[in-house]
């Protein structure tokens, strides 16, 4: 008898340094996914400021590409670190372009949020703004567990490997989560 069928999720990040805790969130959670799933990892560096005239004559390659990775995936995956109490302009800027018509890939997703931040709330101000563009995009948030890692400086090590062990047992949990939650909406049997 086979077992169930692979998961794919897409992992977006919201922030584009090299050294990125949230990056090196996505990588642990690469290194923890339960079997049966995959995480690639979205480009969304060379995403242009959004401009409504440049859309109406097409998306640019990056953005078809990004709709195209987010139509493919099974789940969707957010890393975000917190700027000003929201998320970051270049995540809003990627998901804004990707959200255009026709065909909003973002619709029916089932979705897993993560982020890691220097303050103590651990990103939960940006989580709950990335929340309700997914309302408003359709798309299926995973509510529990909240994986914040605040004060990440103190949870990751000078290789960017996440040395929390709460935190990474949280990672595990959500991805484990988020494999029953795509298998309960119906994305995969
Ligand atoms: C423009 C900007 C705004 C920020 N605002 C916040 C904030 O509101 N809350 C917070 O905890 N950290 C804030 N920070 C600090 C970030 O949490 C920190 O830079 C974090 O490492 C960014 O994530 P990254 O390591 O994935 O790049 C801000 C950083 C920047 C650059």
């Amino acid at each position: 008898m086979s077992g169930p069928a692979e998961i794919s999720v897409l992992g977006i990040c919201g922030s584009l340094r090299a050294a990125s805790y949230n990056m090196a969130a996505l990588r642990t959670a690469i290194e923890l996914k339960p079997p049966g799933m995959t995480i690639a990892v979205a480009d969304i560096s060379a995403f242009p400021p959004y401009n409504e005239d440049v859309r109406v004559r097409g998306f640019p390659p990056v953005v078809e590409t990004f709709r195209r990775q987010i139509k493919e995936a099974d789940a969707l995956l957010f890393a975000t670190p917190e700027y000003n109490y929201s998320m970051p302009g270049v995540l809003k800027n990627a998901i804004d372009w990707a959200s255009r018509p026709p065909d909003q890939p973002f619709a029916g997703k089932p979705v897993a949020i993560i982020g890691a931040g220097a303050g103590m709330a651990g990103t939960a101000r940006a989580q709950y703004d990335l929340r309700r563009s997914c309302v408003f995009l359709d798309m299926h948030p995973l509510n529990k567990p909240e994986v914040l890692i605040g004060q990440a400086h103190t949870k990751f090590d000078a290789e960017g490997r996440l040395t929390d062990e709460a935190g990474r047992n949280f990672i595990r949990d959500l991805l484990l989560a988020l494999a029953d939650w795509t298998r309960l909406l119906g994305r995969k049997n």
